[in-house]
């Protein structure tokens, strides 16, 4: 699907993570994490225009971290990560047939998962990658063990998320209208009765939330730089 228009979600405050700035403006391997997201949306070919949804006073910054990746514009995100696509949504043209979702937390998605992602809106009004659970689940009570969820059936979801432009409007409308909040885009869509799919994820597209996600994704931005 060519002319996608891509939401970098950038306005978090980065609360875990405790660094002096918002998570987004964080660095890593010498380029902050806004900078590594919106660059792999804009190298995927089907992708036109970055939408940045950016922290409060941040907007300028943010512009000049994206200024010379490609097309983008900046609008200023809101308290929760639905108000941030919401404001965003409000930046995307409104003859955009598909939009992808992009977490500025996740660094490492490559361009081939954005694209992956809008390949697999035939058929769907959403799409998210995702990658199997690899550990034991537990339902637990503070330190009372409940019970042990099966894993069949569990998998972990990743941005980028694609979906048909009309389908994102009107689920996170109704979100708003509802009160409903949620951590990803999808969620929105389930709720909303539209059909969403999944693709492999990529394992390697971890999202920073901690110090000790930051440390490992340093090491792994160094690996990958000395090829
Ligand atoms: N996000 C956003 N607007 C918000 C909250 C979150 O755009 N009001 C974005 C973040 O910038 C991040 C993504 O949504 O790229 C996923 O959120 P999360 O990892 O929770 O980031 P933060 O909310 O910044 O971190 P924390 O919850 O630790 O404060
Ligand atoms: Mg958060």
């Amino acid at each position: 699907m060519d002319g996608a228009v891509a939401i970098v979600l950038a306005a978090g405050s980065g609360e875990r993570l405790g660094q002096d700035r918002p998570k987004a403006f964080v660095e890593l391997a010498g380029r902050p994490l806004l900078a590594h997201a919106a660059g792999a949306a804009l190298t995927c070919p089907e992708i036109s225009l970055v939408v940045v949804a950016a922290p409060p006073g941040g907007e300028d910054l943010a512009h000049a971290m994206v200024e010379s990746l490609g097309a983008h514009a900046v609008v200023t995100g809101g308290v929760t990560r639905r108000a941030s696509v919401l404001a965003a949504l409000r930046a995307v043209p409104a003859d955009a047939a598909a939009i992808v979702c992009h977490d500025a937390a996740r660094p490492f998605a490559r361009a081939g998962l954005f694209a992956r992602v809008l390949a697999a809106l035939e058929g769907a009004d959403g799409v998210v990658p995702v990658v199997p659970v690899p550990d034991t689940v537990k339902r637990v009570d503070g330190d009372v063990v409940l019970g042990t969820e099966p894993r069949e059936g569990l998998v972990l979801a990743q941005t980028p998320q694609a979906f048909l432009a009309p389908a994102l409007r009107e689920a996170h409308e109704r979100a708003e209208r509802d009160g409903d909040e949620m951590t990803d885009d999808a969620a929105a869509l389930e709720r909303a009765g539209f059909r969403v799919r999944t693709v492999p994820g990529d394992p390697g597209n971890f999202k920073i939330t901690t110090p000790e996600d930051l440390a490992r994704a340093g090491t792994i931005a160094l690996e990958l730089a000395r090829g």
